[in-house]
């Protein structure tokens, strides 16, 4: 029986995915490296410094622990510029009426997310206080597929992981869920995962009193 909803951020609660790729884009342009949407698409759900390991695959020389994390700070300062525009009018469709009807019924709902930006974008989007706990990428040393992120939010809700759903864009956020004895709603670009135990396009038009009838 689900008691508490672990939504992930980027991609399920807000459309930031494309504010990211520019962000990358312009740090591969500057540093001479091919950078495709489907080295993009890589990066999603995982930390900043494994996001800039994806893109420097394809890097000819290779850089210190230094200059890799002057980098991803770089990026970040792009990343954080384009951010300033965020409003709570790119909240996806589906997702605000989800953590709605989870709280009428009386289900708990966190944020699980890897970004270190959260708190930056839970205030951009006037969500701030909007939710029982948020864990994200400030609060671990292991990110997604590793659980730690889920497990920490679960215990912020004081909820067994077993009771969990996670919601989940990433295929390592999907993974992470699993691992960490959770339920999974793969959603956008995770919809295909073969791991979710629910699959959707996008939350929008889902009802919670239906995806809990899925998983009982
Ligand atoms: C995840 C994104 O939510 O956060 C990843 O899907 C990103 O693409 C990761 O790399 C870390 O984000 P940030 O904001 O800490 O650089
Ligand atoms: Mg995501």
């Amino acid at each position: 029986m689900i008691s508490a909803v672990i939504f992930d951020l980027d991609g399920v609660i807000v459309s930031t995915d494309e504010y990211h790729f520019r962000a990358w884009q312009e740090l591969a342009k500057d540093l001479g490296v091919p950078f495709s949407r489907e080295d993009n698409s890589r990066q999603r759900g995982v930390s900043r410094m494994e996001s800039l390991e994806v893109l420097l695959e394809k890097s000819e020389r290779s850089y210190t622990r230094d200059e890799k994390l002057a980098l991803a700070e770089k990026k970040n300062m792009v990343y954080r510029e384009l951010l300033a525009q965020l409003s709570p009018e790119e909240i996806l469709p589906g997702a605000m009426e989800f953590a709605e009807e989870s709280r009428k019924m009386g289900l708990k709902i966190a944020v699980g997310s890897s970004s270190r930006n959260t708190p930056f974008i839970l205030k951009k989007i006037g969500l701030t206080d909007y939710f029982d706990a948020v864990a994200d990428g400030n609060d671990i040393q292991r990110s997604k597929p590793d659980p730690q992120v889920f497990l920490i939010a679960a215990e912020r809700l004081h909820t067994p992981p077993e009771k969990c759903l996670v919601i989940e864009d990433a295929d390592a956020g999907v993974e992470a869920a699993k691992a960490g004895g959770m339920s999974a709603l793969a959603v956008g670009a995770a919809k295909e995962h073969p791991n979710a135990d629910i699959r959707a396009e996008s939350l929008d038009g889902l009802r919670v009193a239906e995806i809990m009838g899925l998983l009982s």
